[in-house]
């Protein structure tokens, strides 16, 4: 039996955000066994359906589709819709008042953020993650964004070693909630 095809594209419909949320849903820390979330890796923020659908209107999400389903995510967010939901806006004012990438501050920079990544498990393993931000970096950098920034929990190890992998590279730490972050940033 051949293996299904796994094709990205940018997020665009009411599906795909009801897609997006499910896998959010059960990768989420909070409903993890501890244990699970160490090996796999974790999502920590929460989006509604309704913040997804708005996102994607402006900064589409790039998504993996298998077999009509959403298999694998990169939630994008610009500086305005970051505004709109209290953990990112938190993380963009942290990122500004304290991250340089090569000497400058971020504060100046045109950056994209990424508010979350993602792939279900049957998926992992696959060089999703190099392919997504490809994808991505194509996308965002035509739309005149110079670099991406994103935080990464430092307990999730995985996530951080995938992101390593595809060219990321960390630039500060930050606390939120008691929870150590390292801030990494993506040249485009
Ligand atoms: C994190 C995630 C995106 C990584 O994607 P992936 O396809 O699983 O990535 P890989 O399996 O290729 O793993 C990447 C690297 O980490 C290594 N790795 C796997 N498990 C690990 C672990 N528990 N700790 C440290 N490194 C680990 C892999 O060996 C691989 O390195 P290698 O290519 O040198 O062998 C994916 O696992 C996921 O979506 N997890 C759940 C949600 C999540 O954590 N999202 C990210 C939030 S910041």
């Amino acid at each position: 039996m051949s293996t299904p095809e796994v094709t990205l594209q940018l997020s665009s419909t009411y599906e795909h955000a009801v897609g997006m949320k499910e896998l959010q849903n059960a990768n989420l820390r909070r409903l993890m066994d501890p244990s699970v979330a160490a090996i796999e890796g974790f999502v920590t923020a929460e989006y509604e359906v309704d913040f997804l659908v708005e996102l994607q209107k402006v900064t589409p999400a790039v998504i993996a589709m298998c077999e009509g389903k959403v298999v694998a995510y990169v939630i994008a967010a610009d500086r305005e819709a970051s505004a709109k939901h209290g953990l990112l806006s938190d993380m963009v004012e942290q990122i500004d008042s304290r991250a340089s990438f090569r000497g400058k501050p971020l504060r100046g920079e045109p950056f994209i953020v990424v508010a979350q990544l993602c792939i279900a498990k049957e998926f992992r393993g696959q060089r999703l993650v190099p392919r997504l931000y490809q994808y991505y970096a194509d996308t965002y950098k035509a739309r005149g964004f110079s670099m991406s920034v994103t935080t990464v929990a430092k307990a999730n190890e995985r996530s951080l070693h995938a992101h390593k992998k595809a060219n990321w590279e960390t630039v500060a730490d930050l606390e939120f909630n008691g929870v150590m972050f390292d801030v990494i940033v993506l040249p485009f």
